[in-house]
């Protein structure tokens, strides 16, 4: 009989975690979760997440991660030496529904896609990739949802999410404790989708 271990193995001590989006929503929660177990969290932001930077053991910086230029000065300035990426796609990416709009879906569908083909590219080189697909989670990108989206009757835990929902999952894919999983898009929604 395979006994079940007495205590968590998530320790992110000397560990660093890069988490973009940092300022608000998701990646704030995510930050804080790491932050919790131990890792030194480098928060990146279009604008300074100068908030958090009172909540972490690390830096927040400011970064348009839609810029290349950008992109190459920050990770010049960061030494990176780790192993385990996780992207966050959606629900919508796997449902394609219509409210939140063909485009959305679309990059959240291709996020899965990659998330598998760089899984494959980078497992020889011992890092791996994962991705959470969250459903409708209260953050600032909801706060204009059709209030009907976000009742709890659609959910079958009978809630929407929370940034710290994710954030728990984040933690797993990032922990020892996932260390036979890569390329997995892994659902975190409340039951409103089950694949
Ligand atoms: N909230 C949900 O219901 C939900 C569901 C599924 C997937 N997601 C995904 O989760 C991720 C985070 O969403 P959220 O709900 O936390 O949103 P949010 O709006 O609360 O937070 C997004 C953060 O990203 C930052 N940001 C925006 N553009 C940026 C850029 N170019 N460079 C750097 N930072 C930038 C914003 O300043 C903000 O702090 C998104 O990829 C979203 O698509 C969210």
């Amino acid at each position: 009989m395979i006994k079940a271990p007495i205590s968590s193995s998530i320790n992110l001590k000397n560990q660093i975690a890069i988490v973009t989006g940092a300022a608000g929503g998701i990646g704030e929660a995510v930050s804080l979760v790491l932050t919790r177990e131990g890792a030194t969290v480098i928060g990146i932001d279009i604008v300074k997440p100068v908030k958090l930077m009172e909540k972490i053991k690390g830096s927040a910086q400011k970064c348009d991660l839609t810029s290349k230029k950008e992109i190459e000065s920050l990770v010049n300035n960061i030494m990176v030496n780790y192993g385990k990426i996780v992207l966050i796609g959606s629900v919508a990416g796997k449902t394609g529904a219509i409210s939140s709009g063909i485009h959305y879906n679309a990059s959240k569908g291709a996020i899965h896609a990659y998330t598998h083909a760089l899984a494959r590219y980078c497992a020889p080189f011992g890092i791996y990739v994962n991705c959470v697909a969250p459903g409708p989670c209260e953050t600032n990108m909801t706060k204009n949802f059709r209030p009907q989206s976000m009742v709890a009757e659609r959910f079958p835990l009978f809630r929407p999410g929370r940034p710290e929902d994710i954030a728990e999952a984040v933690l797993f894919l990032v922990s020892q404790s996932s260390n036979w999983m890569t390329g997995i898009v892994m659902d975190v929604n409340g039951g409103i989708y089950m694949s």
